[in-house]
């Protein structure tokens, strides 16, 4: 598995602790910023992550922001991703055998990083189930098919 990592500045702390997650996990990442002190703007950095996971250059994203609002919304604007803005272990297991959701966003205002690296560690290791949820998710990519 490749993951691409990225956070604005209300991120970074988080950010580190997934990185340090990844490392112990031995999974391959792409460590796309921010080199931070000052405020910055999280689409910069939420689109890029996302355009690569679409791609399939990557296979996941993980973005933290102040409140991980900002950068989910701007990921979800990449056809084919599904970001997940999670804040629980409950929901990081469900999202990714539910929705298969393939990047997940995180607000370091809103939640510490020993949970946020709980979250992460089960939504890296969770399995999509597939079935009942592949036709939910199909539905969801034929609308993004026929957009114009
Ligand atoms: C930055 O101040 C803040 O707006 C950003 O980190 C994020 O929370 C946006 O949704």
């Amino acid at each position: 598995m490749k993951v691409a990592v990225a956070s604005d500045h209300g991120g970074i702390n988080i950010r580190k602790e997934i990185i340090s997650l990844l490392e112990e996990l031995h999974i391959e990442f792409e460590d796309m910023g921010c080199e931070c002190e000052t405020s910055v703007d999280y689409p910069d950095y939420a689109l890029p992550v996302a355009k690569r996971v679409a791609s399939g250059e990557f296979d996941r994203g993980i973005l933290i922001c102040g409140t991980g609002i900002g950068m989910s919304i701007a990921a979800n604007k990449v056809k084919g991703i599904r970001c997940a803005l999670v804040h629980d272990t409950f929901s990081a297991k469900a999202t990714r055998e539910h929705n298969d959701s393939n990047m997940l966003a995180m607000g370091e205002r809103v939640i510490g990083p020993g949970l946020a690296r709980e979250i992460a560690q089960v939504w890296l290791t969770t399995e999509y189930e597939g079935g009942r949820h592949a036709n939910r998710i199909g539905k969801i990519t034929e609308y993004e098919n026929n957009e114009n």
